[in-house]
């Protein structure tokens, strides 16, 4: 049996465009469990516009304190994190290693769907210089198309590593875009991005199952516990 992180998820209740009730979370997380993760990442974004880092801090605690009493041994661990959304002056962001997974050094980022020019590059190789932080870059099916050769090659150059969601894995097209990814070794973890039962659910099966079937039970494993590695240092 395969012990599966979801690295990205939307379920601590009323925290962002995620889950609206505990009930939601709750149901999030059996599916997830059902699908063979028993690790999540709650990872509601970070808008730096919108709120200071402690003032996020503590709205997640609160969510997650109403949602802890439920948390009963057969569902899937919560871990805390964020989804930071990439500004200019990321880089600057005061306490930005407090937004890291809990327990680990990975800050997930998410990246402009646009080429990034000189700067955002800038800015990321001198996050990925921080010591205490090690830059994770948030589904990047969305935004590796728009990166020529030498950006993606600098990035990886740089220690960056990189989560794709299980959608990717679905439709035709698309799903080939993502075995690609896989195959050139761009990608380490897989996240449900998860926000609702409805039409973004938890749907991590959708990767997995592609990902043995075209790479094997082996290569699974051992995507599967590199990810895992982060929690037990
Ligand atoms: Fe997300």
């Amino acid at each position: 049996m395969l012990y599966v992180t979801d690295f990205h998820s939307h379920l601590l209740p009323c925290m962002d465009d995620g889950s609206r009730s505990v009930e939601e979370s709750l149901k999030m997380l059996a599916a997830l469990g059902e699908q063979g993760v028993n690790r999540v990442v709650a990872s509601p974004h970070f808008y730096a516009n919108d709120e200071s880092v402690e003032d996020f801090l503590a709205r997640r605690s609160a969510a997650f304190e109403s949602l802890k009493p439920s948390l009963v041994q057969s569902l899937p661990q919560v871990v805390l994190g964020a989804e930071l959304r990439y500004y200019q002056g990321v880089s600057k962001l005061k306490g930005i290693e407090k937004l890291c997974i809990q327990g680990t050094p990975l800050l997930l980022l998410e990246m402009p769907q646009c080429p990034w020019s000189g700067y955002v590059q800038r800015e990321i190789e001198s996050l990925a210089c921080t010591g205490n932080i090690r830059v994770l870059f948030a589904h990047v099916e969305r935004c590796l198309p728009y990166q020529n050769a030498k950006t993606v090659e600098r990035m990886t150059g740089e220690g960056v590593l990189m989560q794709m969601n299980a959608e990717a894995f679905s439709g035709f097209a698309q799903k080939r875009k993502a075995v690609s990814l896989l195959k050139r070794g761009l990608v380490q973890f897989i996240g449900s991005d998860c926000h609702n039962l409805a039409d973004r659910a938890p749907n991590i099966k959708t990767a997995t199952d592609v990902i043995e079937k075209k790479f094997g039970k082996a290569f699974l494993a051992d995507l599967v516990s590199f990810g895992n590695s982060f929690f037990e240092e």
